[in-house]
Formats: C-alpha cells, sequence, structure tokens
C-alpha cells in the first residue's frame, strides 16, 4: 500500500467491484477514453478477479474508492502470455488530483512482480492526461492506429503505448 497526499494504493478486492464498476462507466459516459459505449454492471467487473495473475488495485480517499488500475490478456497466444494490456481510469471529480500518478507506479511494479515483460494499450490522441501519465512514467508512443474504431459514428485514431517491464526492461 502507498500514500500519496492523502490517497492510498492498495490491491483491489470483489468488494471494490461496485466502486470500479461506477468509475468505469463515468469514463464509458465520458467519451474520451474508450470505444466502449455500453454501460457496465458489476456482474461484468466481477470476472475481472477470477486470474489472479492480473495485477488490479484501487486509488482511494478516507473511505471512498477514487481511481483504479487493472491489467487484462492481451493476446490468447502463448507467445504472448506476458504482455498484458491495462485501463486506469479515475473518478472524474478527482481527475488531475495526482491519483494516476500515485496508481501507476504501484501498478508497473505488480505487473513486474507478476512477471509480464510489457504493458500496452491505445489511447486517444486527444487524451493528453492519459499521454501525459505514459509520459511520465516511461511509455513509449509507439504510433498511430488510423480510423482504429467508431465512436459514435465517427472513425477515431488511437495511440499506441508500451513499457517494457522486469528483465525485459533492464
Ligand atoms: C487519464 C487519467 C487516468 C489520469 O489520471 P489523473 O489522476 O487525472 O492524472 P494525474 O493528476 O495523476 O496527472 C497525470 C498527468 O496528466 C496531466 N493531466 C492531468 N489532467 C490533465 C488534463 N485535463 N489535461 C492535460 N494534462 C492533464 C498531469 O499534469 C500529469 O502530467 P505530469 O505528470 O506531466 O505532471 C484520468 O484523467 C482518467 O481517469 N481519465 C478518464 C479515463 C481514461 O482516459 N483512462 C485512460 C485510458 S485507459
Amino acid at each position: 500500500m502507498t500514500e500519496a497526499s492523502g490517497i492510498r494504493v492498495r490491491p483491489a478486492t470483489r468488494d471494490d467491484a461496485a466502486a470500479i464498476t461506477r468509475i468505469y462507466n463515468e469514463g464509458i459516459r465520458g467519451r474520451g477514453a474508450t470505444f466502449e459505449t455500453r454501460e457496465r454492471a458489476v456482474t461484468d467487473v466481477l470476472p475481472w478477479f477470477d486470474d489472479p495473475r492480473f495485477p488490479i488495485l484501487v486509488a482511494t480517499e478516507g473511505a471512498d474508492v477514487v481511481g483504479w488500475a487493472a491489467a487484462s490478456t492481451y493476446r490468447a497466444r502463448a507467445c504472448y502470455a506476458g504482455i498484458a494490456e491495462y485501463s486506469i481510469y479515475v473518478a472524474t471529480s478527482h481527475h488531475g488530483r495526482g491519483v494516476g500518478g500515485a496508481l501507476m507506479p504501484v501498478f508497473l511494479d505488480a505487473l513486474d512482480a507478476a512477471g509480464f515483460w510489457k504493458v500496452l494499450s491505445r489511447l486517444f490522441p486527444e487524451n493528453t492526461a492519459s499521454r501525459a501519465l505514459c509520459a511520465r512514467f516511461g511509455f513509449r508512443e509507439v504510433g498511430v492506429y488510423e480510423k482504429h474504431g467508431q465512436l459514435d459514428g465517427a472513425w477515431r485514431d488511437v495511440v499506441v503505448v508500451e513499457r517494457l517491464l522486469g528483465a525485459a526492461r533492464r
């Protein structure tokens, strides 16, 4: 567990699923983070906890969960087993207050400890906060996938970001 300006970061449990869902749905509604438009139910989030290899962390302020970071499968192929995708979402009430910056280093350590050699994601180019967070923690912008999907009927590009971990980083 870490603490920075009242924000604590700890491994999530199933009891956090409702808060994780609520924060994820804020991000989905915000349309700045993901192609997803279907809001999630707690029952969509609970299965994330079924594979203990993938870290899920929450940031708390007092008793409140104010952000989360979670890893998931990149590809099913065995050769990619050491690559994780990640998502990070902070409650809109807490954007720009260092919550993402508190989550990310603990999350990277957890991925490292779990034996992953790379973590990656895809970001909308306009997502300046997420790109700044990645830059601060050593992610590389690999390039841009053009028209990678449509959101509300409009083509959107995505920036691919990656960060090496563990022995691959050293
Ligand atoms: C992206 C996100 C996780 C960042 O978390 P955060 O707690 O808001 O960010 P922090 O306060 O820790 O700041 C991280 C960096 O982003 C910058 N930043 C924060 N808000 C910003 C904004 N609105 N515009 C530009 N830069 C911003 C900060 O200055 C900081 O950069 P620095 O390290 O160079 O100083 C958060 O804004 C969020 O949940 N957004 C919606 C979901 C999302 O886009 N997730 C990422 C895709 S999975």
